[in-house]
């Protein structure tokens, strides 16, 4: 089958639900159980096969028996925020590595993310896996968050545009994606012991916000639940979030299963939990297999209902059903080059110009002596580091071990993907005199910079599941390093391949500054393609890059440097004013803003009409004024809601225009981002008002502005 004609034909909703209802009715008991766990296969953690899993059957990440007397399919699930994880390690299975979440993020280009999405559901499709364990839409809090780099952004629309074009496409191809973590998983320091205390209306207006319109436009077959506890309560067993919210407030109808090791108890299936994941993580974390034994008898004891599970058991079916994975043809021919296009295009998309002083782009025809200096640029690209590390064509170019304490110490490594940027550099720029050093002593960076016309250098940060950073610092000395390379050759460019923000103190003193992120196999090519202007950067900051901690909301951070397993909380009482909203709010000056990425050309935004009534519609003109073609993404922003101060982005758009061209953009806003919700009445509120809006090219560059009277309004649960 090509890959056009694998799209399969979702059924109606109501076709699964009915279909759901009539399979479960003839189902045992033994059968319904058994549908109930997910068993891991062996990893780095789990090193002994499960006999659990039957002879033949590929290592996954979890594993759940199918029922062939009722067509019910097994699962198998693997992890898919930076593409098909490889769980086991089988030697051979590679994958297409994409480029960071945080990476397709900046790209701003839900088109994109639907491209990826279906090259997922793709590659999964192929090696056998129905279920991607894909969809991390954490909100960014935190820039010391160890995962950020798996999310999308800090906020709640972006990351729900993105990751519903991702989800869909996944899904597309007949392979369930989940969403995940649901909700407030923002750090990862004790993690398992974690309560993030917040105002649950100022969560239903950021993260839970996100959640619920990526669920809207692409109603994902399951829903993932994080580790931590929302209000005291774990996330796994949070019966507001899931009986109250999820299934009640917003209808849905899919299943949710925990994270990997987040079942804490049998009682979280009374609280709407479906299935227990990864079950040997459980014995791990609570000594115990929570959905196996425990669970059974308290079926027989009768403190489970019959009918609680049979709608456990239903909404699993119902997915399945819905999305196809009990209708798989022959599994879609891949065509793994025009998968690392995609890989390529992410991050081209995705890579943030911060800084230019007129040092880039460097000419295809240069002859200038440049140094290239650190970051393994010998070697390749660094990926972010935990269950998402995906096993690139032809393997890792390298696997640093780091090390560190807890469960997810034994697997922290610094993974470079063979995509080197000094080897794309020299066919880019093939009459230049390149030289490398790898920055190990800044003073020989240092001597190699002054002889050179230029230097690049490249700086690179582990991030990593189980691990927040201590501080916004690039590792291993690099900073000193680029202060000395710097104060060597004025004429410095530094690239960070980091998934997270970091402070630079040397950002003064170097020409340019290139956010590539963690950019995946294809990586490299991007970075050179991108500092020659055979690409034109068009990336936005997702992220707000803060001056230092002390602009954050919680500038130390609860339960840093306690041991593992420590109890913590997490008090998140910036509530919904994250990332460039807290900053608005607090009139904080960051390094860079939400929303920033420059350009090799410029473009104008005009004629910015903005009408009311129900919701903001506003219409601006577009047009590229400089030389080259580029990608510009206006951002239209709330700046203040009914009299009160309140910044929120209400749309955006990314529009690909040709030197002198012009597009106008209409933006419409979801109305949820210019309500209030109001936790007494459970509805979203509209206040009668006017409405301050603003067009800009970042949150902190807002270049027209408008107003609209708004209608008060109450809608929605
Ligand atoms: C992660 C999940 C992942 C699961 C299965 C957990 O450690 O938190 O995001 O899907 O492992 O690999």
């Amino acid at each position: 089958m090509s890959e056009e004609t694998s799209q399969q034909v979702p059924v109606a909703d109501d076709d699964a639900e009915i279909r759901a209802r009539e399979v479960e009715a003839q189902m045992t008991d033994e059968e319904r159980f058994s549908l109930l766990v997910s068993v891991m296969g062996v990893n780095d953690v789990v090193t002994v096969r499960d006999e659990r899993i039957p002879e033949g059957v590929p290592m996954s990440a979890g594993y759940v028996p199918g029922v062939p007397r009722l067509g019910i399919p097994a699962l198998l699930m693997s992890d898919a925020s930076l593409g098909v994880t490889n769980p086991g390690y089988r030697p051979g299975d590679t994958a297409t590595a994409l480029p960071a979440g945080i990476c397709l993020g900046a790209s701003f280009n839900p088109v994109l993310a639907r491209e990826s999405g279906a090259m997922l559901g793709r590659e999964a499709r192929s090696r056998g896996f129905n279920v991607q364990l894909a969809g991390g839409i954490n909100l960014a809090r935190d820039p010391r968050n160890g995962r950020n780099f798996e999310y999308l952004s800090e906020d709640p629309l972006l990351s729900a545009a993105l990751a519903a074009g991702s989800i869909n496409g996944i899904q597309g191809e007949g392979v369930i994606s989940t969403i995940k973590h649901y909700s407030l998983n923002c750090n990862e320091t004790n993690r398992h012991w974690l309560d993030a205390v917040i105002d649950p209306a100022a969560h239903r207006e950021s993260d839970l916000l996100a959640f619920e319109i990526a669920i809207e436009r692409a109603r994902p077959g399951a829903v993932m639940t994080g580790y931590n506890k929302i209000n005291g309560d774990y996330a796994g067993g949070n019966r507001v979030l899931i009986e109250g919210v999820l299934k009640g407030a917003w209808g849905y109808p899919g299943w949710v299963m925990s994270d990997w090791g987040g079942t804490p108890g049998w009682e979280t299936a009374l609280a709407g939990l479906d299935q227990e994941s990864g079950l040997q993580l459980d014995v791990m974390m609570w000594q115990k297999e929570w959905f196996m034994a425990p669970l059974r008898q308290a079926y027989a004891d009768g403190k489970l209902p019959t009918e609680r599970l049979s709608e456990m058991v239903r909404r699993i079916l119902r997915s399945m059903f819905a999305i196809g994975i009990d209708r798989w043809g022959p599994a879609p021919e891949v065509d793994m080059a025009r998968h690392n296009e995609i890989a390529l295009d992410t991050a081209r998309q995705g890579i943030v110009l911060l800084k230019n002083d007129g040092a880039l782009p460097l000419a295809a025809d240069t002859t200038a002596r440049i140094a290239v200096i650190g970051g393994h640029a010998q070697i390749g690209v660094p990926t972010g580091c935990g269950s998402s590390a995906v096993v690139p064509p032809g393997g890792y170019a390298e696997v640093i071990k780091v090390g560190g304490p807890g469960i997810m110490g034994v697997g922290r490594n610094l993974y470079l993907l063979p995509s080197a940027p000094l080897a794309e550099l020299h066919t880019l720029l093939p009459d230049a005199q390149l030289e490398f050093d790898p920055g190990m002593r800044p003073a020989e960076a240092a001597l190699m910079a002054a002889r050179s016309d230029l230097a690049i250098v490249i700086a690179v940060s582990l991030e990593s599941e189980g691990f927040d950073s201590p501080d916004l610092a690039l590792p291993w000395g690099q900073d000193e390093l680029i202060e000395a390379v710097a104060a060597a050759n004025p004429s410095t460019i530094v690239v960070l391949e980091t998934g997270n923000p970091v402070l630079m103190p040397w950002r003064d003193r170097v020409k340019a500054i290139v956010q590539a992120w963690y950019p995946g196999q294809a990586g490299g090519q991007a970075i050179a393609e991108i500092l020659t202007g055979a690409v034109n950067p068009s990336g936005r900051l997702p992220v707000t890059f803060p001056a230092g901690l002390a602009q954050t909301p919680r500038p130390d951070l609860p339960g840093m440097g306690t041991p593992w397993g420590t109890p913590t909380t997490i008090n998140y009482h910036e509530g919904a004013e994250i990332g460039y909203r807290w900053f608005a709010k607090n009139n904080h000056v960051p390094l860079y803003a939400f929303g920033h990425g420059l350009s090799y050309t410029s473009f104008e935004h005009t004629d910015l009409h903005v009408e009311g009534g129900d919701t903001v519609t506003a219409t601006v003109t577009v047009t590229n004024t400089g030389p080259v073609g580029g990608a510009d993404v206006p951002q239209l922003y709330l700046t203040e809601a009914a009299g009160e101060r309140r910044m929120r982005l209400l749309g955006f758009e990314r529009v690909v225009l040709s030197p002198g061209e012009s597009r106008q953009v209409t933006l419409t806003a979801d109305r949820r981002l210019l309500a209030r919700y109001d936790g007494a009445a459970n509805r979203w509120r509209i206040d009668e008002g006017s409405y301050q809006v603003a067009v800009g090219s970042a949150a902190d560059t807002l270049e027209l502005a408008g107003q609209a009277i708004l209608k008060s309004a109450q809608f929605g649960a």
